[in-house]
């Protein structure tokens, strides 16, 4: 019995201690404003106090879903004998938000960090959905290190439109062409949007959230299943329930994001993202991840490890099926398993269920070998992201061939150049544009400090006039990100970017340009007397902003071979119980 004549059978003092167990003025305070949603005494008894970590908002439509997923959670929490109090972070909506979701990551990290650490928590579920909101609170919860589980809120059913499958993103960008191109009518434009998305969840698609929801599964920080329960099956419920009860043994074993996020979980993670020919913001979002927690992870460690690995399940955007024909064939734990009878897996890596990883996936079933391809015979071999550098990308770039077109791989070509995304846009639409399907479209100022945010731009439309001669295909190269939903020969995350000054902000129309991913390099045919002159003669870009948060990003971010993130975040700074606040 505690003096205050409640139960207390927990084996240590808790951090939440520092508030709820006091027997003071401060004591009273902290109990008495809380007792206002009935809480009875023993709440305060010293179990474990579970922070739920809501991204819900109507304006993040991925993750309408979140107040019921939440409730899922608390139960768990009850369960298990903790104390949930739910808490709302920024939420991020890639859909709507402008100029790019991305610009508000590492505001959002900063949000949940800050939120974990400021109030009488021990441990801390982290609601994920939608693109960034996943890396967002990973990153918080990593710099604030308190115990966290993850649970991602699924992705949609399969999109339905006359009679046909349909894909996020994937579809939209194909259908958008074909209206462009003029062989869909605007009515069945309308009518397809509505097909498309039928259900609460993230985009179905192997696109950026869905990667990121492996991501978490694959590093361990979430339960087995984790990628690929939809969002509206029961299930997807079930495991956030059980996220619910294991936080709080997590919180009595302080297993702590540290423990978790180990150099070996990262690895295990790039191999996944290969696996699943996962979307290329991963990379971006797997850098800022590990440099909160200290891990010196870096681009090199995405081409060597993922350079072996074939791409084994044929998903939307470079395969023909979605997320729920990925759960019924076995989802992740599928995956992993394969990977781990390849020795491709860190096998001993710890995860959140306390269990290794190889213990939760060594007799994971794969239901159906069409979706999830044997090893022998993968859907795409040797998928893994490609990181080329060259005179055009010191700090080096991104593709994803398993997205790209075979015969562009290596290629030589005349550089059609845009300054900017609106001067693109105003030349893909240009009948005068000098330029034909073997040139090599080049965007610049869309990356980190440039959009800023960094914006999923670099997956250019074509021009109509070529789109209209059935090109389907070309060699783009830009500073900025693309949708893990879209496809095609991109070049991504060139590093400096442009408005840094890095060489992409010199090259000019007309220079030659040769892609050769087989070797890993970009390379811009320009001598180095002419870009030392063209050096001397550029003029940074006006910055975007000059006050508010988007100035602090422009000053702040780092490029994308760090992950963007803020120079100031990096790293993490626990939990210590803060000063009184009164
Ligand atoms: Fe939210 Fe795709 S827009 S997951
Ligand atoms: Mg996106």
């Amino acid at each position: 019995m505690s003096d205050d004549g409640s139960t207390n059978d927990n084996k240590k003092t808790l951090r939440s201690q520092a508030w709820f167990g006091r027997q003071d003025k401060m004591g009273f305070y902290y109990r008495s404003f809380l007792k206002n949603s009935g809480q009875p005494q023993d709440r305060f008894d010293g179990r474990p106090v579970i922070g739920i970590c809501n991204t819900w908002s109507e304006l993040t439509p991925c993750n309408i879903h979140f107040r019921d997923l939440a409730e899922h959670v608390r139960r768990g929490v009850l369960d298990a004998g903790g104390y949930p109090l739910e808490f709302p972070v920024s939420s991020l909506g890639e859909v709507t938000m402008r100029p790019t979701a991305m610009l508000f990551r590492n505001l959002a990290s900063m949000d949940v960090e800050e939120a974990i650490r400021a109030h009488p928590l021990d441990g801390v579920v982290l609601l994920m959905g939608c693109d960034k909101t996943t890396p967002a609170l990973l990153m918080g919860a990593a710099s604030a290190n308190l115990p966290a589980i993850g649970v991602s809120g699924g992705p949609q059913l399969r999109g339905n439109y006359r009679g046909q499958i349909i894909g996020s993103g994937t579809n939209i960008i194909s259908m958008s062409e074909q209206l462009r191109a003029g062989e869909i009518t605007m009515a069945e434009f309308h009518e397809a949007e509505a097909g498309m998305n039928r259900s609460s969840g993230s985009c179905m698609t192997m696109g950026t959230a869905s990667t990121m929801a492996s991501m978490v599964e694959a590093l361990g920080i979430g339960l087995p299943e984790n990628a690929a329960i939809p969002a509206v099956d029961a299930r997807r419920n079930l495991l956030a329930r059980m996220a619910g009860r294991r936080i709080v043994d997590m919180v009595q074993e302080d297993l702590k994001p540290s423990d978790i996020l180990t150099r070996e979980a990262f690895e295990n993670a790039i191999r996944t993202l290969a696996a699943i020919g996962g979307s290329t913001n991963a990379v971006v979002h797997l850098l800022a991840i590990a440099g909160r927690v200290g891990i010196d992870l870096t681009l090199a460690d995405f081409d060597r490890l993922g350079r072996d690995i074939h791409c084994l399940v044929d998903l939307m955007p470079s395969g023909r099926f979605l997320m729920e024909d990925f759960y019924y064939a076995g989802g992740l734990p599928a995956v992993l398993r394969a990977l781990g009878e390849r020795g491709l897996l860190n096998k001993d890596a710890v995860t959140a269920n306390g269990r290794t990883m190889w213990e939760n996936v060594a007799t994971a079933p794969n239901w159906n070998a069409e979706v999830i391809t044997p090893f022998e015979a993968p859907f795409k071999p040797e998928a893994g992201i490609a990181i080329l550098t060259g005179n055009l990308a010191p700090d080096g770039a991104v593709i994803k061939p398993s997205a790209a077109s075979p015969e562009l791989m290596v290629h030589t070509g005349r550089a059609v150049v845009f300054e900017s995304v609106e001067e693109m846009h105003h030349g893909v639409n240009d009948e005068a544009l000098d330029i034909d399907a073997s040139c090599i479209m080049v965007l610049k100022n869309c990356g980190p400090k440039g959009y800023p945010g960094m914006a999923e731009v670099g997956n250019m439309p074509l021009p109509a006039k070529l789109l209209r001669e059935g090109v389907r295909d070309m060699i783009r190269i830009s500073d900025a990100r693309m949708s893990g939903t879209a496809y095609g020969t991109v070049v991504l995350h060139v590093a400096p970017e442009a408005t840094a000054g890095g060489p992409l902000a010199l090259v000019k129309n007309g220079d030659l340009i040769t892609l050769d991913v087989p070797a890993r390099s970009l390379h811009l045919h320009v001598s180095e007397e002419e870009m030392a002159a063209r050096r001397a003669a550029w003029v940074a870009p006006e910055p975007h902003a000059t006050r508010g948060y988007q100035r602090l990003y422009i000053d702040h971010v780092l490029q994308a071979d760090r992950g963007a993130d803020f120079d100031f975040l990096v790293g993490r700074s626990g939990s210590p119980v803060p000063r009184d606040n009164h």
